[in-house]
């Protein structure tokens, strides 16, 4: 079947280069609007349920009033990925408060504007994958309720393209006490032993759908996993660091601020995660059941 990048607006499916919003949308005018990405592989969507449920616990976090039980979007992203024909496909949705005259106050009446499209999942240079990536630590200035995945990412843009800049390959958010929260698209794992360490998932960092999947395959693999505050000095003495999201997967993290962790290459460990997430993910149906994580 032909791969074609396809996307849907309100109940039209359409070729991207024909997709439009109004410019009085508020997710233009304001980022007043949230969103998903849900993997597929081999033509099928990967913990679509979760990244969904994290939808809905978006739209409640904005008070964005969408009716998920009379429209369901189950059944849209799975037409969307057989339309598309993409086997490994990157879908992105997004939910605005909708098109109305601009004013802070919400709109009444308005509907909510649902886009959603399909497109090939992004390929991750070879090199990250092979080397590790190299981090630079950035100020966290992003807002208190990173723990909804709105839109509102102008922080983690221009962390990012510091980083980039400066010849890195991401930011890593670190508040002034230097404890080190998430990467500006992806969280945080530090290895230590048989342990497995993520920082506090509260309302400073999103709790990413990789991570829970990745928490479950700690418990099989033989790790303990502990969620408590981890402090960027202390991260330089750890076996290793590997960082995580539905797009990266697993990726292991060579250098931070030019600071080798380990030797400075992917450990044992990271590529044993990356591994079992590459098995699982295209395995007909993912062995979950609920992680176990000491706080
Ligand atoms: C700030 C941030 N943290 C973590 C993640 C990882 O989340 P997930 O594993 O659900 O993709 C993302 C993903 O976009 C993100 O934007």
């Amino acid at each position: 079947m032909q791969m074609t990048e396809l996307a849907y607006i309100n109940g039209v499916f359409c070729p991207i280069a024909e997709a439009r919003v109004s410019i009085e949308d508020r997710g233009f005018q304001f980022g007043d609007s949230i969103y998903e990405v849900i993997p597929a592989y081999d033509g099928r969507s990967f913990l679509a349920e979760e990244h969904l449920l994290r939808l809905r616990q978006s739209a409640a976090g904005i008070e964005l009033q969408y009716d998920f039980n009379a429209e369901p979007l189950a059944p849209i992203v799975e037409e969307g990925l057989r339309r598309s024909g993409i086997d490994d496909a990157m879908i992105y949705i997004q939910l605005t408060r909708g098109a109305a005259p601009r004013t802070h106050e919400f709109p009444k009446g308005t509907p909510p504007t649902v886009v959603i499209t399909f497109k090939p999942l992004p390929k991750i240079p070879g090199r990250q994958r092979q080397e590790g990536v190299k981090l630079m630590t950035v100020r966290d200035d992003r807002w208190a309720r990173c723990h909804v995945k709105a839109t509102t990412l102008l922080p983690n843009v221009l962390a990012k393209n510091k980083a980039l800049r400066s010849g890195y390959d991401d930011a890593l958010f670190v508040t002034v006490d230097g404890e080190a929260r998430e990467c500006t698209s992806a969280n945080l794992f530090v290895v230590t032993g048989r342990q497995i360490t993520i920082p506090p998932r509260n309302e400073s960092i999103l709790r990413g759908v990789t991570q829970e999947f990745l928490l479950d395959c700690a418990g099989d693999l033989g790790f303990e996993a502990v969620e408590q505050p981890v402090y960027v000095d202390g991260l330089y003495g750890a076996d290793e660091v590997f960082v995580t999201s539905t797009i990266i997967e697993v990726l292991g993290v060579a250098s931070i601020d030019k600071k080798l962790i380990r030797d400075g290459g992917v450990g044992p460990v990271t590529r044993r995660f990356y591994e079992e997430f590459r098995a699982r993910c295209r395995a007909e149906s993912p062995d979950r059941k609920p992680a176990t994580v000491q706080t």
